[in-house]
């Protein structure tokens, strides 16, 4: 992922002014209400996507492509550790995988939704789907292995989402948002692995 924001502006550390920002120095101002219905009447074909939108679209559904195909990606192999597991003897832990696939289901349809929202079509086109993701499938064997495989994703995912998070600022306070809320469920799931892992550490001989 390369996400530079500064070299993709040209514009320094400074963000650009959104159009609720003119004015002297940093001082925000509101609209007036014929300003705002004057702009909102602008563009309707662009849906949600109005003239004050600040972030740079074709960037942002990039990203969102990426991060969808990245959920896609960990539903499958949640998926795959779901029925392996079963041959592991790991009942339990087989559960946790089906409700981990579950969760990044939901995730990937949360940004499909954004994706629309934002003009466009999510891409769930299998063909490239690894090269879009920025977590691996994984290719581990035993319980630990998978475990860890899965870990190392979640970790991948709070990396890109941070990253994310950072290069989409105040410009699309909507997509941040979802970002961030994905993110503390990622978090939640390594810290999950984590424990998991060590578990079956000590379990094994
Ligand atoms: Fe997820
Ligand atoms: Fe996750």
């Amino acid at each position: 992922m390369n996400l530079d924001r500064q070299g993709a502006e040209g514009n320094g550390a400074a963000s650009p002014p959104s159009a609720s920002s003119q004015g002297a120095g940093n001082a925000r101002v509101l609209s007036g209400i014929d300003e705002l219905r004057s702009r909102a009447r602008k563009g309707l074909e662009d849906g949600a996507v109005t003239p004050s939108y600040g972030a740079d679209k074709e960037t942002v559904l990039r990203l969102l492509n990426e991060a969808l195909a990245t959920e896609i990606l960990c539903t499958l192999r949640y998926r795959y550790h779901y029925f392996v597991a079963a041959g592991l003897a790991a009942e339990s832990i087989k559960d946790e995988f089906l409700k981990h696939a579950q969760e990044e289901q939901e995730h990937a349809d949360q940004i499909a939704e954004r994706i629309v929202q934002l003009g466009d079509d999510p891409n769930f086109n299998p063909l490239g789907l690894t090269e879009r993701s920025h977590a691996e499938f994984g290719n581990g064997q035993s319980l630990a292995d998978l475990i860890r495989d899965d870990l190392i994703a979640e970790r991948v995912a709070i990396e890109s989402y941070k990253e994310m998070i950072a290069y989409v600022g105040g410009d699309d306070p909507t997509t941040r948002r979802l970002f961030e809320s994905i993110l503390a469920i990622e978090e939640e799931h390594a810290e999950e692995f984590a424990s998991m892992l060590s578990n079956v550490r000590l379990a094994s001989p």
